[in-house]
């Protein structure tokens, strides 16, 4: 269930309710940042888009303003999150879909590898034509070619926690991923939502909870913030990235969507952001307060689910009117909405929205939740085009090898194989026989919870490997139940037998609770009691290949290195053509190179983080300390010397490779100049005043009648008694020293993209069969409380056997700075800095001292 809060219309970004928790000194606080960054007309990229909607905006009314920033509420129109029409100008409103595997409710689209699977290949290309599919299929459901703006399609940020579905814990290579999904989407004409924004580590109480007060908190410091949970953000600014989502939980104690230091002062000061902030569904918790601090556009647009309220829409309206919230601020959101239109491409006409989120049915209500409004609502258009090819492909190439023995893959035509294991098999109940995917039947290929698309087909691995086995005429036989060990043990006791293991372990959103656990998982061990079917057949197999679907990683500690246990493959989620895909791997047409994007560790206690499961505040919001800093995943193993069992980067191929010639050249940089100069003042676009005294308006009666429209029970109290300081100022404002010049590309001060160091180095293909290989580039930028080394570059690259090929990477300013505290900006330390080159994380076998 998704919990709703009914807050105050009242002040924020500054300590909230929550209990100071036992021996802690003060409760975490989030500092002011205002006022609100207004958009920059030369910003570069988006001067064109900032044109276009500055014509559009100057044409618009008050009303028409706020209905863009405003849902229409839950389950009113067809999309899962719809803004106001402008019927006078043509408009009608913007569509928000999910999901980041495809489109959510969708009939006749793709279902997707998720983003942490694609990001195991480490392969750019992938990335952006995964996000270039899906955007087209979002914008075909608008029937014909153009204009389908559509959100909450996206990359979530790094992730700091080891159970989560999203776990993304590297953020160089979760910003080169997300830059791509970006670039993807938009090419398409669809505007993509980076989120969630920021510090969303976990479900347990993102919401709250029956028993807390409010969300839960994420403390974290401020280098913390820069050099690991901001960075992938940065590079989907840089990619021209059209709108983001601030998220559910709060930050030092403020919540995400009201917090004026992340919304004001990081996104749209430092960084530049020209687009807009839409808060996650439900996740407003103040009108006013909202708004000053950045939000520009709410959603689904009801304060709770389906209570005809709303913080903006009426209110918002009043508001402007009433002096609290000043006009520019409300130009602002409408501005930054329409260029983000505009900018991928979009025109005012645009097509019908051809699907319905609520029912599959033709014909059905238009204003579902109402029953209102019988029509055509779906119009069944097939979107897929073969994208099949390509989910075929990026699933393969995303399949990690972990471990092969004995030459144990690929498989050649073996005379009898054994399938064992539910995840090699379908749910009885079909691909999509649970609702948002919120259950774990049959093989694991997505997660759950809203970041879901229906499965037009599933082939599992068990048809996949039916069919590949008749093609060879190798004796095939099954056991797709994990508690039928009478039958396992039969088949897999036999002579010749290679025995094929599926297992799985899943996790999803926080609304659905599967076998206990409530979006997190709860421990880290395989479900189904998969470690200890692999046990048992290992023991009786003495060759047992075994493929994990999962959301993160598992303890493989007590069967991994058994000698029976030839290979171990880790397929994350990869989408409706799973068993396809696997076969691929398996039999070698495709040569695997991909790498694991988390660390697998011995044991859960090896990660040094944890989920808080139970309130830790009493009944205040739970309190998370990120005190571990930047040591997450890789670095935090590096950091304590606790050996993993596969390290992060590490992949296997087929074929071999070795490294040589490591060289590392200069560039000239010039020194890195603090951005200064100041913004314009902020411009309203209103062709008139708002409000004209004794001018006779249709829509509202300033005096007592406002109080009734509003319905905020505080009705009355000024901007000057509930709002920060400088909330409403409009004169110019200093630009950020770590931010763009009145002339940049957003993404933050230019310099930090000039170029310090190029880095080569020869790869050579050793084996006896083509194979890619994905070489990688760390730094040790060598300060005390740097990470041991850092992921600052990779590719991905086919080598034919006996040849070699010239890996070459750049290191820009920003990968070789720290975030500074005191100077609020980036600098090169003086540590000595070294660069590697090497398959993983741990095999660095390649070194060269960096000259600054
Ligand atoms: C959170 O508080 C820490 C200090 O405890 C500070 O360094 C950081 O900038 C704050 N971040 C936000 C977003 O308020
Ligand atoms: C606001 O949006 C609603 C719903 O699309 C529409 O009916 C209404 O006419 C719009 N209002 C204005 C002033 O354009
Ligand atoms: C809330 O607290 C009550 C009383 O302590 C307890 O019985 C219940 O299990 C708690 N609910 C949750 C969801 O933790
Ligand atoms: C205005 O916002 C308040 C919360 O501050 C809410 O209680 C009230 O219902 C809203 N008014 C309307 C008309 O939605
Ligand atoms: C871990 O959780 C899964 C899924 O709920 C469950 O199947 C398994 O039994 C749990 N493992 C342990 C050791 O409790
Ligand atoms: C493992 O083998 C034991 C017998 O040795 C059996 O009791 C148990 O059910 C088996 N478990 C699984 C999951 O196969
Ligand atoms: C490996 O498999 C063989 C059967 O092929 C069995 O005899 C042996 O005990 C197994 N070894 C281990 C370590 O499980
Ligand atoms: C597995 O055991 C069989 C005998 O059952 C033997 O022929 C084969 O060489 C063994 N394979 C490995 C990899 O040890
Ligand atoms: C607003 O309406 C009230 C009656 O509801 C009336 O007394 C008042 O004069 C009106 N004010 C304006 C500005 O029209
Ligand atoms: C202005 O309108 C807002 C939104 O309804 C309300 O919260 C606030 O109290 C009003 N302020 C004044 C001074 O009337």
């Amino acid at each position: 269930m998704r919990y709703a809060f009914v807050a105050a219309w009242a002040a924020c970004s500054s300590a909230a309710s929550a209990q100071p928790i036992e021996e802690r000194a003060e409760t975490a606080h989030s500092p002011p940042f205002y006022p609100s960054p207004w958009m920059n007309p030369k910003a570069i990229g988006w001067e064109d888009a900032y044109v276009k909607a500055k014509d559009f905006i100057s044409q618009m009314t008050l009303l028409e303003k706020v209905n863009l920033t405003t849902g229409v509420g839950w389950q009113s129109e067809q999309c899962v999150g719809q803004v106001g029409s402008i019927p006078r100008l043509g408009l009608r409103g913007l569509c928000m879909q999910d999901s980041p595997l495809g489109v959510r409710f969708g009939d006749y689209v793709s279902a997707f590898p998720s983003g942490q699977t694609v990001a195991a290949s480490f392969d750019r290309v992938l990335m952006y034509q995964r996000g270039k599919a899906m955007g087209q299929e979002h914008k075909d459901k608008g029937r014909e070619r153009h204009a389908w703006p559509c959100c909450r399609t996206s990359w979530s940020p790094p992730r700091r926690r080891k159970k989560l579905g999203r776990l993304f814990p590297d953020p160089w290579l979760t910003g080169v991923g997300l830059a791509e999904t970006v670039k993807g989407i938009q090419d398409t004409g669809v505007i993509a939502c980076a989120k969630h924004f920021i510090v969303n580590e976990q479900e347990h109480f993102r919401q709250g909870g029956p028993n807390v007060s409010d969300a839960i908190s994420s403390n974290v410091d401020d280098k913390t913030m820069h050099e690991l949970y901001l960075w992938p953000f940065v590079d989907a600014v840089r990619a021209g990235v059209g709108s983001f989502m601030c998220s559910y939980n709060q930050v030092n104690n403020s919540y995400a969507c009201q917090n004026s230091k992340l919304l004001n002062g990081i996104l749209k000061s430092e960084l530049g952001f020209q687009g807009f902030v839409m808060s996650d569904w439900a996740a407003q918790h103040s009108g006013a307060s909202s708004a000053v601090a950045g939000l520009d556009m709410t959603m689904p647009g009801d304060v709770a689910f389906n209570d005809g309220k709303s913080y903006w829409g009426t209110n918002l309206t009043l508001a402007v009117i009433n002096g609290t919230i000043p006009e520019y601020r409300l130009d602002d959101m409408a501005m930054r909405i329409m260029a983000a239109f505009f900018k991928t491409g979009n025109e005012i006409e645009q097509p019908t929205i051809n699907f319905d989120s609520w029912t599959k049915d033709t014909y059905g209500p238009m204003h579902y939740y109402a029953n209102e409004g019988n029509q055509q609502i779906n119009w069944h258009v097939n979107v897929q085009r073969d994208h099949r090819n390509l989910i075929r492909d990026v699933a393969a190439k995303s399949t990690v090898l972990l471990k092969n023995e004995n030459n144990a893959l690929p498989l050649k035509a073996p005379k009898f194989l054994a399938v064992i294991g539910e995840d090699a098999g379908p749910n009885p109940k079909g691909p999509n026989g649970c609702a948002d995917r919120g259950c774990d039947d049959g093989t694991l290929a997505m997660g759950w919870g809203s970041g879901t698309a229906d499965f037009p087909y599933l082939v599992t691995p068990l048809d996949a490997l039916t069919m590949k086995t008749a093609d060879d005429g190798t004796r095939l036989e099954h056991v797709i139940d994990n508690y039928a060990w009478s039958s396992t043990q039969a088949l897999v006791s036999q002579a010749d037998v290679t025995a094929l293991v599926f297992v799985n372990a899943d996790s999803g959103e926080g609304y659905i609770t599967v076998d206990g656990n409530e979006g997190d998982r709860n421990n880290l061990t395989l479900w189904g009691s998969g470690d200890e079917l692999i046990k048992n057949v290992s023991s009786l197999c003495n060759n047992t290949i075994v493929v994990i679907h999962s959301t993160g990683p598992t303890v493989v500690t007590e069967w991994y290195d058994s000698p029976n246990v030839t290979a171990i493959l880790w397929a994350g989620l990869p989408g409706q053509e799973s068993g396809r895909s696997i076969v691929d791997v398996l039999y070698g047409r495709v040569n695997p190179a991909a790498r694991t994007p988390f660390t697998w560790g011995a044991k859960r206690e090896d990660y040094g983080t944890d989920i808080i499961y139970e309130p830790n505040n009493g009944a205040g919001a739970p309190q998370q300390d990120f005190t571990e800093g930047v040591m997450i995943d890789y670095r935090y193993f590096d950091y304590k010397n606790i050996t993993p069992i596969f390290e992060f980067g590490h992949g296997l191929s087929y074929t071999t490779f070795e490294y040589s010639n490591i060289k590392v050249e200069k560039s000239v940089a010039g020194k890195y100049n603090p951005t200064t100069g100041s913004t314009p003042e902020a411009p309203t676009f209103a062709n008139r005043s708002p409000y004209i005294p004794y001018y006779i308006y249709p829509y509202l009666n300033t005096t007592s009648s406002a109080a009734e429209a509003s319905q905020d029970p505080d009705y009355g109290k000024t901007a000057e008694e509930f709002l920060p300081p400088n909330a409403i100022a409009s004169e110019v404002q200093p630009l950020n020293a770590a931010g763009p010049a009145a002339s940049d590309e957003p993404g933050g001060n230019r310099q930090l993209w000039d170029i310090m160091q190029t880095v080569t180095a020869t790869i050579t293909n050793t084996g006896s069969i083509v194979g890619e290989e994905v070489p990688q580039l760390y730094v040790a930028l060598g300060g005390p409380t740097d990470p041991p080394v850092q992921l600052r570059g990779f590719d991905r690259m086919r080598i034919e056997p006996g040849q070699s090929a010239e890996f070459r990477a750049i290191l820009t300013r920003r990968d070789l700075s720290n975030w500074d505290v005191a100077s609020q900006n980036w600098v090169i330390s003086e540590h000595p800095k070294t660069v590697h080159v090497g398959p993983s994380s741990r095999k660095l076998v390649l070194s060269a001292p960096l000259e600054i």
